[in-house]
Order: structure tokens, then sequence, then C-alpha cells
């Protein structure tokens, strides 16, 4: 064998080993991947996977989800049943996969949720993001003088109350209340429109973050009086039939 004979062979030999170490090493190898975001709606569930990916089985010494507080929410036994520590959540162990479902999501859920593994493959973890879509209630309204005030719970992230009469902005003639945060995390808006217009206007929610109007609401202050007028017109009409009705009767006895 001349010497460049004899190296080539050291340099397959060399790269046969590096081949078998790596597929060793990828017999080994573990990862743990979970849902990168999950974006759910106000008081809607949501759902996160966490999923083993290893070619062999794996003993697990402790799998478990972890909120963003830092508390754990659910976690594997040792004899592989779940145990569930929080009663808005549940999760369910199947093939390599540790599924957390939060039921009715509110604000203060948001944040980065931490899924630990500890196995006889190693040690691993991985996030999840928590984002909510924005959430309001409808808005309401109520006039007391020439006052009228708008408002909306259940609000998130904050948003603000603007006044419009046709395409005129009449926010700069109302008040803006400081708004107040619930225990679920969501705000209460509520605004004031000094001296209300005679003819129709509408409240409107705007939300920074989104960069959009939420929802509406029209107000026709002519409206009122045709409605009373008209509901009073129907009870004198409803009155009028009775009394035909009870005069018919006291005739017939007659
Ligand atoms: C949790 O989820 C499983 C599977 O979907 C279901 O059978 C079980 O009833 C749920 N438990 C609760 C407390 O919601
Ligand atoms: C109208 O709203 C303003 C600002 O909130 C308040 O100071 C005023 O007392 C209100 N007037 C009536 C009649 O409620
Ligand atoms: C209406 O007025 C408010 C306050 O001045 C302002 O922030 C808002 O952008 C205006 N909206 C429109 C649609 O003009």
């Amino acid at each position: 064998m001349d010497t460049v004979q004899y190296s080539s062979l050291l340099l397959c030999v060399f790269l046969v080993a590096i081949a078998r170490s790596d597929a060793d090493a990828l017999h080994h190898i573990m990862t743990l991947r979970s849902t990168a975001l999950v974006s759910p709606h106000c008081h809607d569930h949501t759902t996160m996977i966490c999923n083993i990916d290893s070619h062999q089985e794996p003993t697990v010494i402790y799998f478990a989800w972890i909120n963003p507080e830092g508390t754990v929410l659910c976690e594997l036994d040792t004899h592989g049943r779940v145990i569930n520590h929080n009663s808005r959540v549940n999760c369910t162990y199947r093939d390599k996969q540790l599924v957390l479902t939060i039921h009715d999501v509110i604000p203060l859920n948001e944040g980065k949720y931490h899924c630990k593994l500890r196995s006889s493959l190693g040690v691993k973890s991985a996030v999840t993001d928590l984002k909510l879509k924005e959430c309001h209630h409808r808005l309401h309204h109520h006039t007391q003088g020439s006052n009228v005030t708008c408002w909306a719970r259940g609000v998130y992230p904050e948003a603000h109350i603007h006044w419009f009469q046709g395409p005129q902005n009449l926010t700069h003639l109302s008040v803006a209340h400081p708004s107040s945060q619930a225990d679920d995390g969501t705000y209460e808006v509520v605004s004031t429109l000094l001296h209300h217009p005679t003819s129709a206007f509408k409240c409107s929610l705007w939300s920074p973050t989104s960069v959009r109007y939420l929802t509406s609401t029209e107000m026709h202050p002519g409206a009122t009086h045709a409605e009373t007028w008209a509901s009073s017109k129907a009870n004198f009409l409803g009155a009028v039939g009775t009394i035909a009705t009870l005069l018919a009767a006291a005739l017939t006895l007659l």
C-alpha cells in the first residue's frame, strides 16, 4: 500500500466512524416542541401542544405545563397519569404529547407558558406565547339632563370612546372618565358628552391597539318622543277596544 492509498483508507474509516457516531447520537436525540403562539378570542378556550420528538421512547421523569407566573398547571406523575392543579385548565397526555387546554381565556392569562420535560433522554423545555385577541361588550348609553353617557364593559386592551354627529367629530365636547379594571383584567370605559345634539349622533369605541372602531351605538333624540307617542296611541286604541268589548258584553246582558 502506498501512502496515498493508506491515507484514503484512513479517511474512509474516519468518515464511517463519524457517520456511525452521528446515527448513534441521532438515536438518542430528543427535542421538545410546542405551539409558538396561540391567540384566542376573549372567553374562548385555547389549546397548547407540547410534543416530544425522539426516535427512542423516552422514560418520562417529569413533564409539566407552567403558567407565566411560574405556577405548575398540570404534570405527569410517575405512573404516567396527568394531575391537573387548576380547575380552569385541563391537560391530557397521549403519544408523547402533553396538551394543555385553558377554558374561558381572560386577559390575566396572557404571557409565556413553559413546557418542561425531564426524561431518560435529557432535560428540555419549550415556550408558548398566549396573546389574546381584543375583547369588548356592547356600548350602552343613558341620558341625564343634557348629558349623555356611553360605556362599555369587558374591554381589552384599553380603548376610548369617541363621539360623532354625521361626519362631525364631537369628542372634544366630551369628558372621558378614568377607566377601571375588573378582576379578569378587562376595562370599563366611560365617556360623557356634555350638551348632546338634538338630532342623531353616536358614540364609538376606538381601539388604539388595532387602530379601528370596534363598535358604535346610535342615539336619536327625536325618536324617543315618536316612540312614546306611538306606544301611548297603541294604549289608547287598546283602551277603546276594551271599552267597546265591555259595552257589547253589557248589551248582551240586557
Ligand atoms: C379534560 O379533557 C378530557 C379529554 O378531552 C375529558 O375527557 C375530560 O372530561 C376533561 N376534564 C375536564 C375537567 O374538563
Ligand atoms: C354632566 O356631566 C358633567 C361632567 O361629568 C358633570 O359635571 C355635570 O354635573 C353633569 N350634569 C348633569 C345634569 O348630570
Ligand atoms: C375624533 O376626535 C378625537 C379626539 O379629538 C380624536 O382622537 C379622533 O382621532 C377623532 N376621530 C376621527 C375619526 O376624526
